[in-house]
């Protein structure tokens, strides 16, 4: 059998677009799966369908950013697969608009789905792949919006820029275990984000959605790649345990310019400090910081 056939994989997000494509394209590859969402009636449509498909799937109703709720699920979806050693963190959502009206209720719940949700996630699996000690594969999403920055999307684009970061620790940290770590930084994607997160951000402020700003952001995500392919791809990197899934050549461009700025700012600086031993044991391939 060829990985991940038989495996037992854990996708959160799993009702819709990306975490749907990735769902699909894993019991393609003949693995067992547990869909998780918050949305339980479309995780009851989802889980027909991959039925139906003949795949073996079970739904996990999961808000990702209640601590509480992770270890039921967990174990509900090993009772019913067997365990777990392909965690798919998906499930994300964006808010806001400017920084400055961004209310920190809505900064709170997007960073408690984008990030906290991933840390959760994370903190659930890891001792019990680690306990099994056989092979495992992470895979958390971020997004060009955790790399280039981009005005009217200050909650998301700090949620992302963490789980770049969060993502890049946890694979040093598990280097020395059969726990492979893939970062999957979509670009555009058409999936029903604007509609999802639109609907839940509103619900949470009490108010009505702004229809016209879903509609118009959605005529912007429509034109991008399908989820599925994107699911497709995702499962072949994983197969070839790539480090960072990436989904349109552009944004390396705009990546680098993001970059170049900072990277100026070391070259033209003076120097007046004196050498900084952190950075040398760092360039000298010591960790500084111990556990
Ligand atoms: P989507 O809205 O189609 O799917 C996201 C799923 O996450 C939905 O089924 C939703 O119910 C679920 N979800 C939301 N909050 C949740 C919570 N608290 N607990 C559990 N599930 C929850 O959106 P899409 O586009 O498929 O998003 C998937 C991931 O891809 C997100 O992390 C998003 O930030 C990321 N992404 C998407 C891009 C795009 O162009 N669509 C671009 C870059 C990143």
């Amino acid at each position: 059998m060829v990985w991940p056939a038989g495996e037992a994989a854990f996708v959160t997000g799993a009702a819709s677009g990306i975490g749907l494509g990735i769902a699909r394209a894993l019991v393609g590859a003949g693995a067992k799966v547990a869909l998780a969402d918050v949305d339980e009636a479309r995780l009851s449509e989802v889980a027909e369908e991959l039925r139906t498909a003949g795949g073996t799937v079970t739904a996990v109703p999961l808000d990702v950013s209640d601590e509480a709720g992770w270890t039921a699920a967990a174990d509900t979806a090993e009772a019913a697969l067997g365990p777990i050693s392909i965690l798919c963190n998906v499930a994300g959502v964006n808010g806001g608009g400017t920084i400055e009206d961004t209310p920190f209720k809505v900064w709170r719940w997007v960073q408690g789905v984008n990030i906290d949700g991933m840390f959760l996630g994370v903190h659930t699996f890891v001792p019990r792949m680690k306990a099994r000690g056989t092979r495992a594969h992470i895979l958390n999403t971020a997004s060009i919006s955790g790399l280039v920055a981009m005005p009217h999307v200050g909650a998301y684009t700090a949620s992302k820029f963490a789980s770049v970061g969060f993502t890049k620790v946890l694979r040093q940290e598990l280097g020395d275990t059969d726990i492979d770590v893939s970062l999957l930084v979509p670009g555009t994607v058409a999936t029903r984000i604007n509609y999802t997160a639109g609907e839940a951000e509103a619900r949470l402020l009490d108010r009505e959605p702004n229809r016209e700003v879903i509609e118009a952001n959605h005529a912007v995500l429509a034109k991008g790649a399908d989820p599925d392919a994107v699911g497709q791809q995702v499962v072949e990197a994983l197969q070839e345990r790539a480090p960072v899934i990436v989904t349109h050549r552009e944004w390396g461009e705009l990546h680098r310019r993001e970059c170049a700025e900072i990277g100026a700012a070391f070259d033209a600086f003076d120097g007046r400090h004196g050498p900084d031993t952190t950075a040398r044991m760092l360039l000298d391939g010591a960790t500084p910081v111990s556990a």
